[in-house]
């Protein structure tokens, strides 16, 4: 149905994010030179980019362009690697690997590590607040939309639950609002400015959110599903870790069958979100769901 096939079309979009990752964030050799060495050694790590990806596809999806998404993609993607520098500090996680590389403490040291991300995400917000306005929204809209996904009531309560569940052995209900808050949020949030940016209408915004909340759990199931399943080499990021630390995960209290069987269903939740769209302006954003749930990485 797509022009480009999935691999394609990621590799394009991937190049177009990361030159204007590149533009956008301060030099190497800016002083102090070791803060923007550490930013730019973990944006450039090698992620996949699946936010900012989810970014310009919305945008497409909604009539718009993705270069015009451009903007908010990188911004997401800001947020995004911040939480990942934070998640790994020894306070947190305790991780030594990320995107196939010692985690940024380990390289730069702790103290360092923590204001790599608390850059990262100032820096964010100064991206974002360069997007255009368009009819229906203004830079307001787009700054509220990152500070409110990056707060305590989700992107930071979701860690909170997150760190407070390790070793209690949540309920259901407990850990979906786990997955809501640290990783639904940013998804939803990703898709939801990349819509913007095309100036959605309403009811494009609304299915493009229950898009991106169903697909946000689904890749948190598949997230830790991984975590038990494939091997560090494979994921980039040290295999085992939830188990070690008595994680609250969904695939832990039900185990992997029916973790993968809740994945399904809320990746077809996703995609019925998307009804709303023609079949062509909906294919690409139905591919990426059925790689997220199929990834090995
Ligand atoms: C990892 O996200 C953190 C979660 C929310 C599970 P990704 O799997 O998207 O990590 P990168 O960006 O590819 O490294
Ligand atoms: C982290 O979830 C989510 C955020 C960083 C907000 P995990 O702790 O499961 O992510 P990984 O497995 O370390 O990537
Ligand atoms: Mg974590
Ligand atoms: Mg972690
Ligand atoms: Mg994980």
């Amino acid at each position: 149905m797509c022009e480009l096939s999935l691999n394609d079309y990621i590799n394009e979009q991937c190049q177009l994010v990361d030159a204007a990752l590149d533009s956008l964030l301060p030099a190497e050799d800016e002083s102090p030179e070791t803060i923007h060495q550490a930013m730019r050694y973990s944006i450039f790590a090698g992620g996949k980019r699946m936010r900012p990806v989810l970014c310009l596809a919305a945008a497409e999806a909604c009539d718009g362009l993705a270069v015009n998404a451009l903007v908010p993609a990188c911004a997401v993607e800001m947020m995004h690697t911040y939480s990942l520098i934070h998640d790994d500090l020894p306070a947190m996680d305790n991780d030594d690997l990320r995107r196939g590389k010692p985690t940024s403490h380990k390289v730069y040291g702790e103290g360092i590590a923590i204001l790599a991300g608390d850059a990262l995400l100032t820096e964010a917000f100064a991206v974002i607040a360069q997007v255009d306005d368009t009819e229906r929204y203004t830079v307001r809209d787009y700054v509220k939309e990152l500070a409110a996904t990056g707060g305590s009531k989700m992107l930071i309560g979701g860690q909170v639950l997150d760190l407070e569940g390790e070793k209690k052995g949540l309920t259901a209900p407990d850990i979906r609002a786990v997955y809501e808050g640290k990783t639904a949020a940013l998804l939803t949030a990703s898709l939801r400015l990349g819509a913007m940016s095309a100036n959605a209408t309403e009811a494009q915004l609304e299915a493009i959110t229950e898009f991106g909340y169903n697909l946000g759990l689904a890749f948190q199931i598949i997230d830790d599903i991984l975590d038990l399943t494939a091997s560090t080499e494979e994921l980039g990021k040290t295999a085992g870790k939830d188990l070690d630390a008595q994680k609250s995960t969904y695939p832990a209290l039900v185990g992997i069958e029916q973790a993968r069987i809740e994945a399904k269903l809320r990746t077809q939740a996703a995609m019925d979100a998307l009804q709303a769209f023609t079949p062509e302006k909906r294919a690409r954003l139905e591919e990426i769901a059925d790689y997220l749930l199929n990834r090995k990485y």
